[in-house]
């Protein structure tokens, strides 16, 4: 979409083009972080860009089990966090970690879609299920679903792309069940939680931690989102102190961050981060987008869910064939993307992480589409 997008640029000219498709944010980072890189690369700190501990700067993974600590109010140490290449980086850690040849991994559609790369760059096997009309996961199917070889489930909540935040008796009733299932089968299933956009929250609402609700939880996240950092590939893992596995697991963490190549996560951007573990981008200004897109499209006649975090939208493609109505918009030089790709055909995603005006000069193209389809 990216390269799509950027050909169609060249074509038409910029201002011509309102692409809704990826989720790089336009946001800048907040102004605390380059007060941050300005006082580093002004005080130089001795060996500051040589190998370090593979699972990173000490004092980073102590100041992100500080923030977590805050969080959460479970005691986090630096032993039970190692930085990661970005949530990717994270998830492929983990995976690693954790998968046999042939293990199965849940996921709940709409998911993100390198999760199947990932899961299969690691001999697991993908297995999708569905969620229900407000994108929650349905409990009965997960029961239904997990064998002896399920290793993990992985959530995501904010959700990518639909938006949707799950809630805290959800995340109970999501622990209680693979508690059962666990000692139904005399096997550990890990919950990889993916909160790459657990700051970024609407209308008050909290998120509620995972940590709280399943021992065997594993957390990926980065600060591609909430401090607007996505190509600088900052990220962590943070493992449950009191996972049974916990001692091995960090040491798989930590050897396979070395042995997929990453060998520790940036550097300098380690130093950057630690102290903006409190910091995010304006959550503020990612709801008035949401507000304003949102608003516009329900009274064209969209039907969507309502998002409650992240910066996407999953309206319900008004032609059952989302690729064919996603070609439709392109039409009208509006980009968005097939919600096919996310496993859930009949829908489609929108990015509104982008500039006021390409948000309101795509609305022409909605409107246009919801004309030609009476939705309005
Ligand atoms: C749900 C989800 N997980 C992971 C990622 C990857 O994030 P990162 O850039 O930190 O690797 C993304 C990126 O868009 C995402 O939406």
């Amino acid at each position: 979409m990216f390269e799509e997008g950027a050909i169609l640029k060249r074509r038409w000219g910029e201002e011509n083009v309102f692409d809704l498709s990826i989720g790089n944010p336009v946001m800048e980072p907040p102004v605390e972080f380059s007060q941050e890189l300005k006082r580093l690369v002004e005080n130089p700190l001795p060996g500051m860009h040589r190998y370090m501990e593979n699972a990173g700067y000490p004092e980073t993974r102590a100041a992100v089990a500080a923030q977590l600590s805050l969080e959460t109010g479970i005691k986090f140490s630096m032993n039970d966090i190692v930085m990661a290449c970005g949530t990717g980086g994270a998830l492929n850690v983990v995976l690693k970690t954790i998968l046999n040849q042939g293990d199965e991994v849940i996921v709940f559609a709409p998911y993100f879609m390198e999760y199947g790369n990932y899961i299969d760059n690691h001999g697991g096997c993908i297995k999708v299920l569905p969620t229900d009309e407000r994108f929650m996961p349905k409990l009965d199917a997960l029961e239904a679903a997990i064998t002896a070889k399920t290793k993990a489930v992985i959530i995501n909540s904010p959700n990518n792309p639909s938006g949707a935040v799950y809630s805290e008796d959800l995340i109970h009733r999501l622990g209680e069940l693979l508690r059962k299932k666990e000692s139904q089968y005399g096997i550990q299933i890990f919950l990889i939680s993916d909160e790459a956009y657990r700051k970024i929250i609407y209308d008050g609402l909290k998120y509620p931690p995972v940590f709280g609700h399943y021992l065997q939880s594993i957390v990926v996240t980065s600060h591609s989102k909430d401090l607007a950092l996505p190509g600088e590939r900052i990220g962590y893992i943070a493992m449950h102190p009191n996972c049974s596995l916990r001692e091995e697991l960090m040491g798989g963490f930590i050897f396979c961050t070395r042995t997929l190549g990453y060998v520790n996560a940036p550097a300098l951007m380690q130093h950057v981060v630690r102290n903006l573990q409190h910091v995010t981008v304006s959550v503020a200004e990612y709801q008035k987008k949401r507000d304003f897109l949102y608003g516009h499209l329900v009274e064209m006649g969209y039907s969507m869910i309502k998002p409650q975090g992240a910066f996407y939208m999953f309206p319900k493609s008004p032609l059952e064939d989302d690729v064919a109505f996603v070609n439709e918009l392109r039409q009208w030089h509006v980009l968005t993307v097939p919600g096919r790709g996310f496993g859930s055909p009949g829908y489609f995603r929108v990015s509104y992480c982008v500039d006021d005006k390409t948000l309101e000069g795509s609305l022409a193209g909605f409107k246009r589409a919801a004309q030609k389809f009476n939705l309005c």
